[in-house]
């Protein structure tokens, strides 16, 4: 069996796999009070006026990112693939710190899919290894910056080395209140899915539980993302127009957002340009739209 159908939900509401990784960490009560950004956007940038069309009170709670075109930007200077997912680190930096600056609650990166396994085995570890990398030189960064960080995906199939390097940031950043930044390593959307359904079939084989009908707030207790609101914003990188099994159940309602840009390039500006895009968008949820109700429907008129 996966190791991430096994599960212990903590009486703090904090999801525990069978190796101790925190899969569905519980979000922030409150959001980030903290909106500093002296030093960290320059005064009379273009990213300090798009922070001013910024409405910090209605921030997306949660964006996920697709980071994609590591390959193609390398391949466009003539280096070899893993030059341009080194090149994408800065990016990830870049990203996470200006998210927990904003105040978003929950950041949600796709670094490895179940997928990548079929990759050329020196590219698989050269990414696993850059991983590792990342939090040794970032742990620093994310403890300065309130960041819990998280893990979320099929942990067991990482290595032990792996496994151990990404338990020891998530325990060191356990205690910090502000973002809470999830990776999603080894990750598939259908799997995460099968793995709720195969938790939720175990629990009940175990406790013996009457088999009531489960709804989708049950459901959603036994994803990874257990405890965190779904994405409002999806924003992929490289121009594709694809989910790529990314988060297939949180997504339902979420904005997508797609920029040309390849992922290495990426950078706070156009984060806060997807911010500010995503604010302008009318969200129906199904409902007609905000806009008042018009007394006549003139012939046309489109009305959901
Ligand atoms: C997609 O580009 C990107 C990936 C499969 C890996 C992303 C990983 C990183 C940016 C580095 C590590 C991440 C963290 C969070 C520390 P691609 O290779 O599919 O690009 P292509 O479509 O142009 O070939």
């Amino acid at each position: 069996m996966s190791q991430a159908a096994a599960f212990l939900l903590t009486p703090s509401g904090v999801c525990y796999d069978s190796t101790s990784f925190r899969v569905g960490a519980t979000t922030p009560a409150m959001p980030h009070p903290a909106r500093d950004f002296e030093g960290f956007i320059a005064k009379g940038s273009p990213e300090e006026r798009l922070l001013s069309l910024i409405d910090f009170a209605r921030l997306p709670r949660h964006i996920a990112i697709i980071m994609d075109g590591n390959g193609r930007w390398a391949r466009m200077r003539s280096l070899p693939r893993v030059a341009g997912h080194r090149a994408g680190i800065a990016a990830v930096r870049d990203v996470v710190e200006t998210s927990a600056r904003l105040g978003c609650q929950v950041l949600t990166l796709y670094a490895f899919s179940l997928e990548n396994w079929k990759r050329p085995r020196p590219e698989v570890d050269m990414l696993m290894d850059l991983l590792r990398e990342y939090l040794r030189k970032e742990l620093r960064t994310l403890q300065e910056n309130n960041i819990a960080f998280n893990v979320i995906g099929r942990v067991d199939e990482l290595s032990p080395a792996v496994r151990s390097e990404l338990q020891g940031g998530m325990e060191a950043t356990r205690g910090n209140t502000g973002l809470l930044f999830n990776i999603a390593l080894s990750y598939g959307g259908r799997a995460e899915i099968v793995d709720a359904v195969n938790r939720i079939l175990a629990e009940r084989g175990r406790s013996g539980a009457a088999r009531a009908p489960v709804d989708e707030a049950k459901f959603a207790s036994f994803l990874y993302t257990a405890g965190q609101p779904d994405p409002d914003l999806l924003i992929r990188t490289s121009g594709e127009m694809r989910i790529s099994n990314f988060l297939l159940w949180q997504i339902a309602y979420a904005e997508i957002w797609v920029t040309e840009t390849l992922w290495p390039d990426f950078r706070r500006r156009e984060l806060l340009q997807a911010v500010i895009d995503y604010q302008k968008r009318d969200r129906r949820y199904g409902r007609v739209g905000s806009e008042p109700e018009p007394v006549s429907l003139s012939p046309g008129k489109v009305t959901a």
